[in-house]
């Protein structure tokens, strides 16, 4: 049977850099490619940002790749993390060989709380002067969470946190997730996460694989891009128990849209992260040593100091798989 994965490409270099990757998963096996509309594009023409016919085709896929929505990114992405139920987003940061990094010895997976926090939605504009925020913080799913992860590294995680003030949400998620590890006997280590922020600056091989809340998990996975060298390079998977989508950290990129210059590195390794999803870890791993090779003697894209075009640098992954 033929694996059928859903691709949303979106706005911007998304247009760009999912098809890059498509062609990569093209190279190395047999997948039938659904596309689906969503994002600003759509929203112009129809009104609707992420279309019902999307949202239930993503629903019902075993693995989606999106690329990225402009202006519309939370009316799309948000709803399509629910649609796939995916409680955790896995955020690998990894410097690579020949890519000019802050801090080339960073290599660390950040497992991101993927539905609540202060994303869930709750603002409210109360007066002229006044707005607030609801964060919402339940046991239930920093359980989930805390599952995953001891999955994940069972040889011991980080959790980073702000309990020390966030009394209740915070130390809600703390307990919940240190609770979990030491029932199924895996080392935590809490961190405060304004704390980590500087630590991870200074030395990031103090940590390994770091948990986090869900605004924390945005902010210090954005602010880990900077250390490796750009948000041309992070992947990401948004895991459900059913199923998964896979996206780059990064967001549109208007600022080089349509110039056919935007790093596929991100997209192709969010490709590699859906083939292990799906099963294929050797294809997985070959798909993300032939971006590594590719990083690491080039061609290379002008975010990392190179001239070569995404379609340059997609071939030399391709070529690099046979
Ligand atoms: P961005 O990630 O689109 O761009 C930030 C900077 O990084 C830009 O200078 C851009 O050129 C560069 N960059 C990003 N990806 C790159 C790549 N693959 N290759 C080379 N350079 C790359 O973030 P920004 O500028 O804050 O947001 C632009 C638009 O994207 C906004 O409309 C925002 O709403 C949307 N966005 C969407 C996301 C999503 O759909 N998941 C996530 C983040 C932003
Ligand atoms: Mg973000």
């Amino acid at each position: 049977m033929t694996d059928e994965i859903v691709v949303v490409e979106g706005d911007g270099i998304g247009k760009e850099v999912v098809p890059a990757a498509v062609s990569v998963l093209d190279a190395v096996g047999d997948f039938e490619f659904v596309a689906a509309e969503a994002g600003d594009a759509v929203k112009e023409r129809t009104g609707e940002a992420l279309p019902q016919e999307t949202y239930d085709v993503v629903a019902d896929a075993d693995a989606t790749l999106f690329g990225a929505a402009g202006e519309t990114a939370a009316d799309v992405i948000l709803p399509l993390r629910t649609a796939v139920d995916s409680f955790v987003n896995v955020r690998p940061a990894k410097a690579y060989p020949g890519v000019n990094a802050l801090r080339p010895e960073t290599d660390l997976v950040f497992l991101r709380e993927n539905t609540e926090g202060v994303y869930s939605g709750h603002e409210d504009r109360l007066s002229a002067d006044l707005s607030t925020l609801t964060r919402v913080v339940t046991t239930s799913a920093s359980e989930r969470l805390a599952e995953f992860a001891c999955d994940y590294a069972p040889d011991g995680f980080q959790v980073a946190h702000k309990a020390n003030v966030m009394r209740e949400t915070d130390g809600r998620f703390r307990d919940a997730v240190v609770s979990v590890a030491e029932e199924r006997g895996v080392e935590t280590e809490e961190v405060l996460m304004d704390a980590f922020a500087t630590r991870v600056c200074l030395d990031p091989t103090q940590f390994d694989v770091v948990v986090c809340p869900n605004l924390a998990g945005d902010v210090l996975s954005d602010l880990a891009a900077g250390l490796v060298g750009g948000l041309g390079l992070l992947p990401s998977a948004n895991i459900g128990p059913d199923n998964a989508l896979f996206e780059p950290v990064h967001g549109t990129a208007p600022d080089i849209a349509g110039e056919g210059v935007a790093n596929p590195s991100a997209t192709i390794l969010s490709a590699a992260m859906l083939l292990e999803h799906l099963g294929y870890e050797d294809e997985g791993a070959a798909v993300r040593e032939a971006v590594e090779s590719t990083l690491a003697e080039g061609p290379r894209t002008a975010d990392l100091g190179g001239d070569a075009s995404t379609e340059a640098v997609t071939q030399a992954v391709i070529d690099r798989l046979d």
